[in-house]
């Protein structure tokens, strides 16, 4: 399975911050956001991985994430000339995805939580349609809502409703078959002239092949598309790290982890970054390798 992760937009609601470069440079408590998707694909097990941006912005990427040998994976990039909406990453990537099935992470998501890996190996595992999640909002009208019937099957994806039937939004979290460039391809700008990711989830309903898997209480789901939402996930990242030690979305630790790389190259990795408490962190599990393996 391919990965992708969509680092581009407008960020409007992060202004004037955003107004030179995208979000996902940003930090989030220690590291990159961009980091938190990525290291998503790579708990699923996804090493070969397409970031989209734009114009102005890839070579910034490129400078922070080089080709991904580093981490043993392979990081390619892809150029999205304007916003024209989160379904485009099909068309931008469909050299990328090639015959292969594809999952799609949005650059401003962070996920976390102890059943996050069980169910990212769940929807890899399943080869044929489409899965996406459901999560809890206290805010539904803010985000693309599931609608279900009487026995709790998915009906329709509503965006942003005034009036939302359920109070399960849609993260940005999807794994689809190599149908979505063929779906993505067909379906027609909205209104705001995007090419919707709700449309490619309700064409996967409309032909029965929506899987929608609803995460628990345990699972945290943060937006950090504006100066709140990214404070908010800062102070998580920060409480979380500092209490239990173990850090959210280190990158080199699940590259190791995986066996994407040895030990010797974690070491590598970390003495570059020494000065910092996440260098910190790296060469710690290097020296703990039955503590934390
Ligand atoms: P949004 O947060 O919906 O949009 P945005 O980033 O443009 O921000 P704002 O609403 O503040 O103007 O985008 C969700 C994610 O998808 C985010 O990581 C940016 C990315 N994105 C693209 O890369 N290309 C697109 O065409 C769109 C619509 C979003």
């Amino acid at each position: 399975m391919k990965g992708i992760v969509l680092s581009g937009g407008s960020g409007t609601r992060l202004y004037p911050i955003t107004k030179s470069f995208t979000k996902q440079l940003l930090p989030i408590y220690d590291k990159p956001m961009i980091y938190y998707p990525i290291s998503v694909l790579l708990l699923a097990g996804i090493s070969d991985i397409l970031i989209i941006t734009t114009p102005d912005d890839v070579h910034l990427y490129k400078k922070l994430l080089g080709d991904g040998s580093q981490l043993g994976v392979r990081f390619s990039y892809k150029v999205q000339e304007q916003p024209k909406g989160i379904a485009q990453a099909f068309l931008v990537g469909a050299d990328f995805i090639g015959d292969d099935n594809v999952c799609l992470v949005l650059g401003d998501n962070i996920f976390h939580g102890s059943s996050l890996v069980d169910r990212l190996k769940e929807a890899v595992d399943n080869k044929k349609g489409a899965t996406i999640f459901g999560y809890p909002v206290k805010n539904p009208r803010e985000f693309g809502v599931a609608e279900f019937d009487e026995n709790g099957k998915v009906i329709e994806i509503v965006e942003k409703p005034e009036n939302p039937k359920s109070n399960f939004a849609v993260p940005g979290l999807y794994f689809y078959d190599n149908k979505v460039i063929e779906i993505a391809s067909g379906i027609t700008p909205s209104y705001r002239g995007e090419l919707e990711i709700t449309s490619v989830n309700n064409e996967y309903i409309r032909r029965g092949e929506l899987n929608i898997v609803r995460f628990g209480r345990g699972m945290a789901w943060l937006d950090t598309g504006t100066p709140t939402g990214m404070l908010k996930a800062a102070e998580y990242v920060e409480t979380v790290q500092e209490r239990q030690g173990y850090y959210i979305a280190c990158l080199e630790e699940i590259a190791w982890r995986s066996g994407f790389i040895d030990t010797d190259q974690l070491i590598r990795l970390g003495s570059v970054l020494k000065k910092t408490d996440y260098g910190q962190y790296i060469l710690s599990l290097a020296n703990n390798i039955d503590g934390g393996k």
